[in-house]
């Protein structure tokens, strides 16, 4: 008898198939909405694998509920949706699909600070609103992007990708991590700072940490109180690792200049949110890693993590080892 799994949002065939050769496969077959919490619960107990998505809240509560769960699979490089502690503590793998992602996710980080920096939606929406009438010196300027100084707070995969861009781009790149990356500085011709100097000289800063209770709300009143009232922001990689209440303030009061978001403290974003009134947010409904040959690899890297662990072997990407 095959492993039972359960998949918690519509994939592509081909994926299926590639599970389906190991596993008895179901799963929530809507694609736009997420499977509801008490058919979650249902599948936690009876199945041995679980491939799950970042919009699926897979707590102690729900763990707890399961019996013969051997990994979790998350088809995303963040797993901060998921309880660690709980799953470890009862023998269940986690595993993530970290690198697959990486360079297109770094793009869209470039792409949404050129967005942001430019005006680009708010000029868009000029024009087809019907307002563009003359050409003017100072209509709808935004900041200088090249030659401009960057500051990534996190240099990790993504980190390190959006520093190449900014290379390209003959920005000055500083960086604040946990580690030091001495490789990365020397290939890259970066620099490392403490945070507070980071904050205080950069054009545009970038914030490519994951979600932790360490790494929540790195940017708070204090550190956008530190930034340029020229500077923009650039949030990519989780809600919670900038205060929203905080960064509309400063916003408001012009303490920094604009903001790019891809992603929130709550997901979907509410549509009548502050932020999202603001002209100099950007703002984009986590749309990081959506390049299409991209997902379908990250969908492929969680079958196989799954599968790896499905048959009692060690998956490559397991975070809780
Ligand atoms: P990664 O390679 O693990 O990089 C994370 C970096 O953050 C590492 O360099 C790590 O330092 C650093 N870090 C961790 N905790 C820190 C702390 N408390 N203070 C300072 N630095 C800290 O991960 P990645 O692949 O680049 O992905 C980063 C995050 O981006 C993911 O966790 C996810 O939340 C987000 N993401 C978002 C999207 C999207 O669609 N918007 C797509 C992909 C990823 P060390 O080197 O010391 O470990
Ligand atoms: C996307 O946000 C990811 O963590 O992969």
């Amino acid at each position: 008898m095959k492993p039972k799994i359960y998949i918690t949002r519509k994939l592509p065939d081909a994926i299926i198939a590639q599970l389906s050769e190991v596993c008895e496969v179901s799963m929530w077959e809507n694609e736009e909405e997420p499977v509801p919490r008490e058919v979650l619960e249902k599948e936690m107990q009876q199945v041995n694998g679980l491939f799950c998505l970042l919009t699926d809240n897979i707590d102690k509560s729900l763990i707890s509920q399961s019996s013969q769960l051997k990994i979790i699979s998350n088809m995303a490089v963040g797993y901060n949706n998921i309880d660690i502690e709980a799953a470890t503590e009862k023998g269940i793998m986690v595993t993530n699909t970290p690198g697959v992602l990486t360079e297109t996710t770094a793009d869209l980080t470039f792409a949404l600070l050129m967005a942001t920096a430019r005006r680009l939606i708010e000029a868009s929406d000029y024009l087809h609103e019907g307002k563009w009438e003359t050409w003017s010196p100072m209509q709808l300027t935004g900041q200088d992007i090249y030659g401009a100084t960057l500051g990534i707070i996190g240099l990790g995969r993504i980190g390190e990708a959006l520093a190449k861009r900014a290379k390209g781009f003959d920005m000055n790149v500083l960086y604040y991590n946990r580690s030091r990356k001495f490789v990365a500085e020397e290939q890259l011709g970066i620099h490392y700072v403490d945070k507070e100097t980071l904050l205080k000289e950069s054009d545009f800063v970038c914030v490519l940490v994951p979600f932790t209770p360490e790494t929540k709300n790195t940017i708070d009143q204090n550190e956008l109180a530190l930034m340029k009232p020229s500077s923009v922001l650039i949030n990519t990689a989780r809600g919670g690792v900038v205060n929203e209440d905080a960064l509309y303030k400063a916003l408001i009061n012009n303490e920094i200049w604009a903001a790019g978001l891809d992603v929130f403290e709550v997901e979907p974003v509410p549509s009548d949110h502050p932020l999202l009134k603001l002209p100099n947010v950007v703002a984009l409904p986590h749309i990081g890693s959506a390049g299409i040959n991209t997902r379908i690899k990250m969908a492929s890297l969680a079958a196989s993590n799954l599968i790896e662990g499905i048959l009692g072997r060690i998956p490559k990407h397991l975070v809780n080892s």
